[in-house]
């Protein structure tokens, strides 16, 4: 276990994908002697969702009023999807990478890219909620990841997986050389360093695999919209071991599922109805 005494180079170059859950490597959350400063947002109470944009109306006004929010319950028979052959999912192996507690979520900080037919984008981390954020056909999941990618233009969009738990204790191992260290990483505002990294299979099941397409926000604040979110629709396997392992760590870091995307952002809904 190390304290985190140095900022991430690129992170300079991440704006609004470096400002929140789907956030990470932002210079916000990192104090000017380069040590991690825990979240000012969390899931409890008035830190919590329900209140983020109490925490910040100027920034995080879209929390509130965003009418293209995220997470959703994702309708399998009206969701838009996006073909494999269209995107270029690609994070090359790497011996190690950097991985961090930054109090609401712990992040592998690594390069990649993801090419679609809009933009090509810079990978900035990956991390994890317990349980998954989105929904599908209302059924939730017990674990979701997130690939967080940004453009120098600040375009953002997301890769994201949900797992299930496999009745057979089969599991994910890039995902298991993630996991191995997290007990280094238990206090947050440390980082460790994970084993080596080979995203070779998870690229082929993001390749061969239906991909859910549609255009949301960050997860946390400031809740930015205009996030293109492409979800797998096949869940990744997870041992209930490392399940336990990381909600242990993590614990619980999802949003509540918001309203169907382009109606009007539910606590302007709630509001009105108290008026
Ligand atoms: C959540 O954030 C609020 C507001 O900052 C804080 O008062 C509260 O102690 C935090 N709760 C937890 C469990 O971190
Ligand atoms: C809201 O966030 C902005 C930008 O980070 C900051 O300048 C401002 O001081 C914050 N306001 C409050 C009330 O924290
Ligand atoms: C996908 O992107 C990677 C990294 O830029 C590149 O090496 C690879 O050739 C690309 N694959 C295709 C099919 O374009
Ligand atoms: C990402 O790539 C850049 C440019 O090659 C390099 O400077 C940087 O150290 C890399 N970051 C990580 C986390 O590997
Ligand atoms: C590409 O951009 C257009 C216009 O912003 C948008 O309607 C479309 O959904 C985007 N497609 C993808 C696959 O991101
Ligand atoms: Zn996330």
């Amino acid at each position: 276990m190390v304290r985190i005494t140095n900022i991430a180079v690129f992170a300079a170059s991440f704006s609004a994908a470096s400002a929140s859950c789907l956030s990470g490597t932002r210079l916000a959350a990192r104090a000017a002697d380069g040590t991690v400063a825990i979240s000012t947002f969390n899931y409890t109470g008035e830190g919590g969702p329900l209140n983020w944009y109490g925490l910040n109306t100027t920034t995080n006004s879209a929390c509130s009023k965003g009418k293209n929010q995220s997470p959703i319950d994702i309708v399998t028979q009206s969701i838009k999807y996006a073909s494999a052959s269209s995107l270029n999912f690609s994070v090359p192996a790497v011996p190690s990478a950097k991985f961090e507690n930054l109090g609401t979520n712990v992040e592998v900080v690594i390069n990649g890219s993801l090419v679609t037919s809009n933009f090509t984008y810079q990978l900035a981390q990956f991390h994890f909620h317990t349980p998954s954020e989105h929904r599908i056909n209302e059924e939730y999941f017990p674990m979701e990841a997130h690939f967080v990618y940004e453009t120098s233009a600040g375009n953002i969009a997301v890769v994201a997986f949900v797992f299930q738990l496999s009745q057979f204790g089969f599991s994910t191992p890039l995902f298991d050389s993630v996991f191995a260290h997290l007990d280094d990483i238990a206090t947050p505002g440390t980082f460790t360093e994970t084993g080596p990294l080979d995203f070779t299979g998870l690229i082929k099941h993001f390749n061969t695999h239906g991909i859910y397409y549609y255009s949301g926000s960050l997860t946390t604040p400031p809740c930015s919209e205009n996030v293109a979110w492409y979800i797998s629709t096949e869940p990744l396997p997870l041992n209930v071991q490392t399940y336990n392992a990381v909600k242990k760590v993590v614990k619980f870091n999802a949003r509540y599922t918001q309203n169907t995307l382009g109606r009007d952002n539910l606590l302007e809904v709630s509001a009105a109805e108290l008026q």
